[in-house]
């Protein structure tokens, strides 16, 4: 028996890096799991989980255009007859000095990490308030609450936002049986932020990543599995009194 058997959750920006690593456990704790993201690569990461022999299924989607992730998930509930788990994910950051950052960069990051995590919530809330059930968990950033470097003033807005919504959203969704908390990683080892450390250092990529873990008490950077384990537990029963929460999953480097 797995402790999510008989759910349906969906993960977004799960074709790579932290939605990936929380559709590979949500699945292995017995969800059938949607992953969803606008890269092509999603349907070949569904693929493999299903080779793994758990079950998911996968969709493509834009999650800053509210029409065709309504449609998605319509399209989702059509098929699976409904929807308990969201992580709502999906994620982008362009670090730019304050001076350098213009108002299209600015909306791209909006659209993405702000309205892509209210249209995904928009759209399945109804069918969870139907079904007086629901768990959203919202990726947001220790970013959001604390300073951790320079050139992310709009990165840190939209994760700023994303913790406001995940406690105003748990006030009003709570009486409807619906739970909605946030993870804040600091430095997950993931795509984006092997880019970030090539970026840094063309030269030599993983003495930038081995720097970046100096700074951090647990002396590693997180792995995607782990903000998995974090995602499966408050999607879980034994978080059934858990809401409107922040969790703070950075090996202790904001101390
Ligand atoms: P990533 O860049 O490795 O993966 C992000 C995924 O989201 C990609 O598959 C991408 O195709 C998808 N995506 C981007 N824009 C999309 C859109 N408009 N519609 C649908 N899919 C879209 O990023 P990573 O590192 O896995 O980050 C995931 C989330 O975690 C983001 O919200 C990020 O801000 C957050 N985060 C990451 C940290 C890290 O150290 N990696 C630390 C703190 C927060």
């Amino acid at each position: 028996m797995g402790k999510l058997d008989g759910k349906i959750a969906i993960v977004t920006g799960a074709a790579q890096g932290i939605g990936n690593g929380s559709a590979k456990v949500l699945a292995k704790h017995g969800a059938t799991v949607i992953l969803v993201d606008f890269a092509e690569s999603v349907a070949d990461a569904a693929e493999e989980i299903r080779k793994m022999g758990l079950k998911a299924d996968s969709r493509r989607v834009d999650v800053s255009k509210l029409e065709d992730v309504q449609k998605v998930v319509d399209d989702i509930v059509a098929q699976y007859g409904k929807v308990d788990i969201l992580h709502n994910n999906a994620g982008v950051n362009r670090r730019v000095k304050f001076e350098d950052m213009d108002v299209k960069t600015l909306n791209f990051i909006f659209g993405v990490n702000i309205y892509g995590v209210w249209n995904m919530a928009k759209a399945v809330y109804p069918y969870m308030m139907k079904a007086g059930y629901g768990r959203i968990i919202n990726t947001s950033s220790v970013t959001g609450t604390k300073v951790v470097d320079e050139g992310q003033t709009t990165y840190s807005m939209t994760k700023g936002a994303v913790s406001a919504l995940t406690r105003a959203l748990a006030y009003e969704a709570g009486p409807h049986g619906i739970t909605v908390n946030a993870v804040l990683p600091g430095w997950v080892r993931t795509p984006k932020v092997e880019q970030v450390a090539a970026d840094s250092r063309p030269e030599d990529p993983e003495s930038a990543l081995r720097d970046m873990a100096s700074f951090i008490p647990l002396k590693r950077l997180c792995n995607i599995e782990e903000i998995g384990d974090l995602v499966a537990f408050l999607a879980s029963d034994d978080a059934k009194y858990i809401t409107g929460t922040e969790v703070i999953i950075d090996g202790g480097s904001t101390l």
